[in-house]
């Protein structure tokens, strides 16, 4: 047919008044055209229709319908995000956003910022747009919506986290329900799940304890005052060591001083705010930014190697009938879990899970005891108080325990002061929102990051009075009681689907610590350094360094030797009543189970 035909009408023939080129919709509305259109319309010249009978108002009249729908539907689309518009803040740089004012502390930036633009307000950083959560903000998004607020960001430093696989580090997902699930179990089974395990939890930090004063008061007589960072640290790990591998270190072991001994290195470069995630150009020439992610991805591939490795003599000596520690029992939970979802993809995650136990562990539990030592030489009256405290509801005839916790609340209020004071999370690990959303009024697209500012409600002047000022007291009703409601209020654990999976393992063991510090040992301060509470900024704030002397508070430590010579007996201790002599259990005993700190639970 030919292309000008129109019916009743010969070939060629128009009519004057009813011709219309009819052409593609985008020629009229301005749209995208492409190049071979245009030629192709130069070259046929139109599609000439006549449209006999029609009124030629009518395709006029349908374009302009077409405009204005177009015109309104962007209208409607403008208003609606002017009504729920993106949140207010500072003024940002080209190519650097905001990331240039952060400076060493972002996290007073940021408190400032939520000061001038509100609870919720948005910063540059590199060609990011990150959302802060300040205040009340926080428990909305995270408690509330928390499942629009669950994710983490695409970041470079968390890939190379045992290659995306950790679960603190990973995106949210229906596997990382699972996952997190076990992971969290584990955790209680090993320390806060029941009377049995607490107990055994509480042995561990007893012979730890009796290790680390033992040094300190040796280090002390050779040296008079001397610096406890790193071995505060070698006794955390130990701990969390013994509960995760069945092992313990010595202060001396290199190679174990060399896994726990780059936290700063690892918590720098994942904390929010860390340049290399906002500008990743940053890894492709020499930098110091590039520098120091190159040493990040070393020291998560020498960490992943010792986990690895640990994992896999585990894996070539357990037995069905004895969970030895939590890596028995992750292993044997995931592989059942590995046989009967499709939801692994077939991956082993016993190490990266164990990776994240050991690390999130030995990293905030060490800052917090140092935190705790430096304030307790810092304020000497509340040592004293504290020790005023233990020794009379404990007395000197035995050990501050477990127990004892409901009968020691100035320590407890302590520990929630060092907690809310320091602020030493000050921002969690960042989140982002899996979904477009909105909070408070504001839009937030998906993908969006987030920065969960805990520090801003730790030192609300609204929440607490003078928050600038180290008060314990301020934890304790008229009665002397712990208030539990203001203890609530303290935010360093996170909230929500993030929430930390170690918070009841982590107040329990920082009670016992601080409890065993003031009943067995005095502290003080180098009169030649004057002490201040300074910090570096990371995932976690650790103090600057400072020294101290340590003397024990009576004749000798014979109450430690004798608890901790109880280890065979403890060493009984089992969840279902069956109990058998460990020796012949495990591969990795010893007749001392204080010395390698293998316990043995048994299912
Ligand atoms: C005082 C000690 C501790 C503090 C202050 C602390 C704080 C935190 C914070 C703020 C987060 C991030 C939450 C978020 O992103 O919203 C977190 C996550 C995590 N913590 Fe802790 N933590 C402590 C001890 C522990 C311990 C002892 C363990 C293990 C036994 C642990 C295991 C984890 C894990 C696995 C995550 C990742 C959770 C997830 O992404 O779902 N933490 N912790």
């Amino acid at each position: 047919m030919p292309r000008n035909y129109t019916p009743g009408r010969q070939p060629g023939a128009k009519h004057p008044s009813q011709r219309w080129r009819v052409q593609p919709l985008s020629t009229y509305l301005g749209g995208n055209r492409s190049s071979r259109c245009i030629q192709d319309i130069s070259r046929i010249p139109t599609m000439d229709v006549t449209l006999e009978g029609i009124d030629p108002a009518t395709p006029r009249a349908f374009l302009l319908a077409c405009v204005t729908l177009l015109f309104s539907l962007h209208l409607w689309r403008w208003l609606g995000q002017r009504s729920v518009p993106g949140p207010p803040g500072p003024l940002a740089w080209p190519l650097i956003g905001n990331a240039a004012q952060l400076g060493k502390l972002p996290h007073l930036y940021l408190t400032r910022m939520a000061q001038k633009y509100g609870n919720v307000f948005q910063i540059k950083l590199g060609s990011r747009t990150v959302v802060v959560l300040n205040g009340d903000s926080i428990k909305q998004a995270l408690v509330k919506q928390g499942t629009d607020f669950a994710g983490r960001p695409d970041f470079a430093s968390f890939k190379y986290i045992f290659d995306g696989d950790s679960l603190a580090f990973g995106p949210f997902t229906d596997w990382w329900k699972v996952h997190r699930k076990v992971a969290q179990s584990t955790v209680r089974t090993f320390s806060t799940g029941n009377t049995t395990t607490k107990k055994t939890f509480e042995h561990h930090v007893l012979c730890e304890f009796r290790e680390l004063l033992q040094l300190f008061v040796g280090k002390t007589k050779q040296h008079r005052f001397f610096q406890p960072m790193t071995y505060l640290v070698v006794s955390t790990a130990n701990i969390m060591s013994a509960v995760c591998f069945g092992k313990r270190y010595t202060y001396e072991d290199e190679e174990f001083r060399q896994v726990v001994g780059r936290n700063d290195q690892f918590t720098q470069t994942v904390g929010a705010g860390s340049i290399v995630d906002v500008m990743p150009w940053l890894q492709y020439f020499p930098n110091p930014i590039k520098t120091m992610f190159d040493n990040f991805k070393k020291l998560n591939l020498e960490f992943g190697q010792f986990i690895r490795d640990k994992v896999i003599e585990h894996r070539k000596t357990i037995q069905s009938s004895i969970t030895r520690d939590m890596t028995d029992a992750l292993i044997m939970a995931l592989d059942k879990l590995g046989d009967k979802t499709e939801l692994t993809g077939g991956k082993d995650y016993v190490s990266p899970t164990m990776g994240d136990i050991f690390g999130a562990s030995q990293d905030t539990l060490s800052t917090a005891l140092q935190w705790i030592v430096l304030i307790l030489v810092k304020y000497p009256e509340m040592q004293l108080r504290i020790q005023q405290e233990v020794d009379k509801v404990v007395d000197r005839s035995r050990l501050p325990s477990i127990e004892d916790q409901l009968q020691l609340p100035y320590i407890m209020a302590f520990v929630y002061e060092v907690m809310r004071f320091t602020s030493f999370v000050p921002l969690t690990i960042p989140h982002s929102t899996i979904t477009d959303t909105s909070i408070m009024g504001y839009t937030i697209p998906k993908n969006t990051v987030i920065f969960i500012n805990q520090w801003s409600i730790n030192h609300d002047p609204a929440l607490w009075s003078h928050p600038e000022t180290f008060n314990p007291q301020r934890f304790l009703d008229q009665n002397g009681a712990l208030n539990k409601d203001l203890t609530s209020s303290v935010l360093i654990f996170s909230l929500g689907k993030r929430r930390c999976i170690g918070e009841e393992l982590s107040k329990l063991q920082l009670f016992l610590f601080t409890a065993l510090i003031a009943h067995q040992c005095h502290i003080t301060a180098d009169p030649a350094r004057p002490l201040k509470l300074d910090y570096n900024y990371g995932l976690t704030l650790k103090p600057h360094a400072f020294s101290i002397a340590v003397s024990l508070r009576g004749h000798n430590m014979s109450l430690l030797d004798e608890a901790t010579r109880d280890a065979e007996d403890y060493s009984q201790l089992h969840i279902t009543g069956k109990t058998q002599p460990r020796r012949r259990q495990t591969g990795l005993t010893s007749p001392d189970s204080c010395r390698n700190g293998s316990l043995v639970i048994l299912v």
